[in-house]
């Protein structure tokens, strides 16, 4: 049998439905705080009144759980750091177009996704993975119900923003086409903020390591009317080995660029 990876902790005198619902749905055991076993799993869930927080047992673990907050400051920070000119919003072709519709087709936390919602864009999210796809529903609803924030009207900024559970490969063929599909499929060692990178530490556990596999962007080109976005590290080689025809390279990341015409949609083999 493998050893237990994932569990729903419940810190209430009594385990909550929603709390049965979601060990449920990611077929986890539900756990009191008090079963030994809470403290040895590597990573738990809690359901707390400020969102779904994802949480490390492990010794590299951030101390403070993993939550989808739209509000946090180093979104807003970014935000306002005026995003059109980053090489995200330079890469998916901001500066010749207003706004786009884009498929951010693997949608982790959606930071991506608000940035480009913020920014304009029309933004269908698409997650596979059952627990990241609950946090951000979870992070997108409280954000919908709290408006007013710091980046005022977070309302409109939600209703650009589109979530769907599934595989993009799968739900290629029942998607409308868009503008631009953008993929950041991969964990890799990036931003420099002791947050995010422990943000990103907790969530390359609960994922594992994942294969490169060129249906990914075969996916995203069947969809793009205009060109598929990839994010990269800085170094990393173009995913699955698909030679991109630009990239925008920043400090840390790099955004590979494929232009959706048919030669390379029979490029990408
Ligand atoms: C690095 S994270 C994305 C981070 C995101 N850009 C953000 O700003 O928070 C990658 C995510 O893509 C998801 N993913 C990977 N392949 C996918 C696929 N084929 N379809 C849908 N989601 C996928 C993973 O489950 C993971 O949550």
């Amino acid at each position: 049998m493998s050893p237990m990876r994932l569990a729903v902790i419940s810190r209430g005198r009594e385990c909550t439905e929603q709390e049965r619902q979601l060990a449920d749905l990611l077929a986890v055991p539900l756990l009191r705080a008090s079963d030994p076993m809470a403290v040895q799993v590597p990573l738990y869930v809690l359901l707390r009144a400020k969102g779904i927080t994802l949480c490390s047992n492990e010794p590299l673990g951030p101390r403070h759980g993993l939550i989808v907050d739209f509000s946090s400051t180093r979104l807003h920070n970014r935000q306002i750091d005026r995003f059109r000119q980053q090489n995200l919003a330079k890469a998916i072709g901001l500066k010749a177009h207003r706004t786009l519709t884009v498929i951010d087709a693997t949608a982790g936390l959606g930071m991506d996704a608000y940035l480009l919602a913020c920014a304009g864009c029309q933004v269908t999210l698409v997650e596979r993975h059952k627990l990241i796809h609950a946090m951000l529903a979870d992070g997108m609803k409280r954000a919908q119900s709290n408006d007013g924030g710091s980046d005022g009207n977070r309302a409109g900024i939600l209703a650009r923003m589109q979530l769907l559970r599934g595989d993009i490969v799968r739900l290629s063929d029942q998607l409308p086409r868009v503008d631009v599909v953008y993929l950041d499929p991969m964990f890799q060692e990036r931003g420099r903020t002791a947050r995010s990178g422990k943000g990103m530490y907790l969530l390359q556990s609960l994922l594992g390591d994942e294969e490169e596999d060129a249906c990914l962007i075969r996916a995203a080109a069947a969809l793009a009317r205009r060109r598929v976005v990839v994010k990269r590290a800085r170094h990393a080689a173009p995913y699955a080995d698909q030679r991109p025809d630009s990239h925008y390279q920043g400090s840390s990341s790099r955004y590979d660029v494929y232009h959706s015409h048919q030669a390379m949609r029979s490029r990408i083999a």
